[in-house]
């Protein structure tokens, strides 16, 4: 058996809150890297399916939802019982981020997530209206969090694959086309550096551009959404509006589109759900594909963390970014059904778990486009057949979203006082090197495709000809 490194101690209680899809596939990578007292990890979770994975290994088990109501009663002894540093690891859905990062650094635990989590209700509440139920307004809570409360314990926002690691990519990505451009400048040591870079190599604007070819060996049954990861997740998410990074470059914006009155006004939103809207994009594997324009906090948070502002805070430059996910074909043909339903998702739902793969990669990374190169992609193509092989209890997917789950408890460990922060702040090349490993081949490819080539077709369309990248082009209309 392989040797894996040890990259951390853990001094206190292990409080893992979810133990779906990516909390059994996170369990193996703590066990591997990290020393813990295994008499101190608790699971919560109110479904006990996985239960005996637990069992088996000595793990304490909560079957309980953790609620608005119960969540400071039941977290604060487990993450505070017999000293040490304490690390709350929230895997779950429906679970209020904001109020248990809040926790945790008020006991002063660690923290982290792999999604900016509303307490349940909030994702189907009609009442609120699209601006409310926007990514755009969970972000600014978290936001707010921190300036109430700078520095202090370390709380890691939306870790996961996507948001989490691509804006390690994004980075990484940036520097090749800066190197291929022959810009002679080293690597950026601020925020703002960075932001100077991205636009100095004239990137227009970022896709985290996705395809998953995971099939499943049985064909998708009718009236079931299935997936490869959570489907509670992805329904959420994709029935919230579609949102997106707003670049200042845009010279047109959709008549459903909506900007926001407060904030860091770095996203607008559309009238409409994001898994309902399509765009174009391109990958290594499709060459050119239809994504969906499903909502995500790295889509504000990069092109947040990018924007250049003049001294009374306009922006003078920000990259457009947002999502353009090709989810495996039984999540297409599931949205598909499920929109047949005027939205209403299917009574039962699946995640594909590594057994039932036949084949497949997910293929997850960033489209930076716009620049002299005109586009590159850089990301993971990782393999089921290959995560099989290294890590045990998920699939392709997964594994990206858990090895980034580890990159950030890594680097939480070794900045345990850096307040809230995002993965566009953290260390990249740290963050990657724990987390490369267990990515399969991470390649970078140019493209000279664009959203224009090969249009207009047989029919005419509204297109912009002076701006191949601008979202006009890109939204399918
Ligand atoms: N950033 C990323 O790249 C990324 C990728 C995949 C998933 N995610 C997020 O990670 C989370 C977990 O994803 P998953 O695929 O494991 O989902 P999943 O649906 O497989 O599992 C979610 C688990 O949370 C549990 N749960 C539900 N309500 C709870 C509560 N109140 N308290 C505690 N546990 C509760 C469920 O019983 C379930 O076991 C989701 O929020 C998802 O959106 C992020």
């Amino acid at each position: 058996m392989a040797e894996w490194p040890v990259h951390g101690r853990i001094s206190g209680p292990i409080v893992m809150i979810g133990f779906g899809s990516i909390g059994r596939g996170t369990l193996p990578l703590i066990e591997r890297h990290f020393r813990y007292d295994a008499a101190r990890f608790t699971v919560i979770d109110p479904v006990d399916t996985d239960r005996a994975l637990l069992d088996e290994r000595g793990v304490r088990f909560v079957r309980e939802a953790v609620t608005r109501e119960n969540y400071r009663d039941l977290l604060r002894p487990l993450l505070t019982e017999g000293g040490g540093q304490g690390f709350c690891v929230n895997l779950s859905v429906d679970t209020g981020s904001v109020d248990i990062m809040e926790l945790c650094r008020e006991v002063g635990a660690l923290y982290i997530d792999t999604v900016n989590e509303p307490w349940l209700g909030f994702y189907f509440d009609a009442a609120k209206g699209p601006e409310a139920r926007s990514n755009y307004a969970l972000r600014e809570t978290t936001l707010a969090a921190r300036r109430r409360s700078p520095g202090g314990p370390t709380a890691i926002s939306c870790c996961g694959a996507n948001p989490g690691m691509v804006s390690w990519f994004v980075k990484q990505a940036l520097l090749d086309v800066a190197r291929d451009l022959g810009l002679p400048d080293g690597e950026p040591t601020s925020r703002e550096g960075w932001a100077g870079l991205m636009r100095k190599a004239g990137v227009q604007g970022i896709h985290i551009a996705e395809r998953d070819t995971q099939r499943a060996r049985d064909p998708k049954p009718r009236g079931v959404f299935v997936n490869t990861w959570s489907v509670e997740g992805f329904v959420s998410e994709g029935l919230q509006p579609a949102e997106l990074g707003w670049g200042t470059f845009e010279p047109w914006m959709p008549e459903n589109a909506r900007t926001h009155e407060a904030g860091c006004g770095a996203a607008i939103y559309l009238l409409q759900p994001g898994a309902n809207t399509r765009v174009r994009s391109w990958t290594p594997t499709a060459r050119a594909q239809y994504g969906f324009l499903v909502t995500h906090n790295e889509s504000i948070s990069i092109a947040d963390y990018f924007t250049i502002r003049d001294e009374a805070g306009a922006a003078l430059y920000r990259p457009t970014c947002h999502y353009a996910y090709h989810p495996a074909d039984d999540a297409v043909l599931s949205l598909h059904e499920m929109f047949g339903q005027a939205g209403e998702r299917q009574p039962r739902w699946h995640i594909l778990d590594e057994n039932e793969i036949a084949d497949g990669i997910d293929e997850l990374g960033v489209l930076l486009y716009g620049h002299g190169r005109n586009a590159y992609w850089y990301g993971s193509q990782l393999s089921i057949e290959e995560t099989r092989r290294i890590a045990p209890y998920q699939n392709a997917t997964g594994l990206q979203v858990t090895s980034a789950v580890l990159a950030g408890m890594v680097w939480a460990l070794e900045n345990p006082e850096a307040g809230i922060v995002e993965a566009d702040e953290m260390d990249f090349r740290r963050c990657l090197a724990i987390q490369t490993p267990y990515l399969g081949p991470v390649i970078g490819q140019y493209t000279d495709w664009t959203p224009l080539t090969g249009r207009p077709g047989l029919f005419p369309e509204d297109i912009d000809a002076s701006e191949p990248w601008a979202f006009r082009n890109t939204l399918v209309r």
